[in-house]
């Protein structure tokens, strides 16, 4: 890291722009080798003020509801989709004026909907999302096509009489993948709905390619874009979100104190129920530069939030001195799915939101107070 913590606002985010082009260089090579076109999905990862960055690279945008889409449009200006589990009449003109794209994920809501998009004066793509029945995703809260899921048309369900209202299929099964993994589902998903993809425009591959970390093959995944893509004449689309923020950004936070317990606990600025809820539900350990495993250090602590909940608790770490008021821990890889999920529960603070530049180095983009907090409540 060339920048120095203790100057910058705790907690904070820092992404770091120059591993962000990194990682966009690596997606905009399969875009090249393919001619597919990938887009960033905002669930993981929505700091805006990149959007113009990722927009020199990606093709555009894929959301998650109308606030997603606006934001897409508003701040990158590119292609955005839209898919959401159901879409309600409330929401449904407003995504229409925005979205390039409009992903169903059932023939009910096709028909609800189809008039108003056809009808509409711009063309916006219709397109299903289908469930093939394949995944291989061993965490249950992030397999889509679990027993019981609610995503996706399963081939059963499938109506074949409403294919000329469907410009494209769209199905998203992975989670933090490799590209073995996606050419597994493609077959299935080639031997069960191949025959419903001739004659389509396009086949939107979702998201769960962990394209930018070092051991994914990239290879494969070229050759399962292009089976695809030539197979049915059909243009392909990748939307990752991950992807695009897997290691590029930290969370800097500040131990406040230390806590005698069976195991010393020390309390700190940030918390996982607040700044980093996936570490409670997926439930994963975030690394910390510097702190190793429990024990495996001369001084192990129980890292925690500073709410009231018992269960805060970003994990067990060991440190080579004893931490003390003051010191600064800083977490790696937190730049996805951490802005995009935190809250203000017990009234903690949103950490500030830093970008390292490559030209100007550290810049503090956002930093929120009280006025935040009151807004969401009444
Ligand atoms: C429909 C859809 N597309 C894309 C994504 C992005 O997935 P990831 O961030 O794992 O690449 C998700 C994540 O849940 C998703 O549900």
């Amino acid at each position: 890291m060339n920048f120095d913590v203790h100057s910058l606002p705790s907690p904070c985010y820092i992404v770091d722009e120059a591993l962000l082009i990194k990682n966009l260089e690596k997606l905009k090579s399969v875009i090249d080798q393919t001619g597919c076109k990938i887009l960033l999905a905002q669930k993981g990862f929505s700091m805006f003020s990149v959007y113009p960055l990722i927009g020199k690279y990606l093709d555009g945008v894929t959301s998650s509801s109308l606030w997603e889409a606006r934001l897409g449009k508003e701040e990158m200006g590119k292609e955005v989709h839209t898919y959401s589990p159901a879409f309600s009449e409330t929401d449904f003109d407003e995504i229409l004026e925005v979205s390039d794209h409009i992903v169903f994920n059932s023939f009910h809501q096709l028909r609800k909907f189809k008039d108003k998009v056809q009808g509409y004066p711009k063309k916006v793509e219709i397109g299903i999302r289908i469930n093939p029945e394949y995944s291989e995703v061993e965490t249950a809260i992030y397999d889509p096509c679990a027993l019981g899921s609610r995503l996706g048309v399963r081939l059963a369900n499938f109506e074949p009489d409403q294919l000329d209202d469907i410009d494209g299929l769209h199905f998203h099964t992975m989670c933090e993948q490799n590209s073995d993994v996606l050419e597994r589902t493609v077959k299935v998903v080639d031997e069960k709905f191949g025959k419903y993809l001739k004659g389509m425009k396009w086949l939107n591959f979702g998201g769960g390619h962990h394209i930018t970390r070092q051991d994914y093959d990239i290879d494969k995944l070229v050759q399962s874009i292009i089976y695809m893509r030539d197979k049915y004449d059909l243009e392909i689309y990748l939307e990752p979100g991950e992807a695009i923020a897997l290691n590029t950004g930290y969370l800097v936070a500040t131990v406040l104190d230390i806590v005698e317990s069976q195991i010393p606990a020390a309390i700190l600025d940030t918390s996982a129920a607040c700044h980093m809820p996936d570490v409670l539900e997926m439930p994963y350990r975030p690394g910390i530069i510097n702190a190793g495993n429990p024990n495996e250090k001369s001084y192990t602590y129980r890292l925690g939030g500073p709410t009231c909940l018992a269960g805060d608790i970003i994990g067990d770490y060991s440190f080579d001195e004893p931490l003390k008021a003051g010191d600064k821990l800083v977490f790696t890889d937190m730049a996805h799915y951490t802005m995009v999920k935190n809250n203000t529960f017990n009234g903690v603070n949103l950490p500030a939101i830093v970008l390292n530049t490559v030209d100007e180095g550290v810049k503090v983009v956002k930093e929120f107070g009280y006025e935040d907090f009151r807004n969401r409540l009444s």
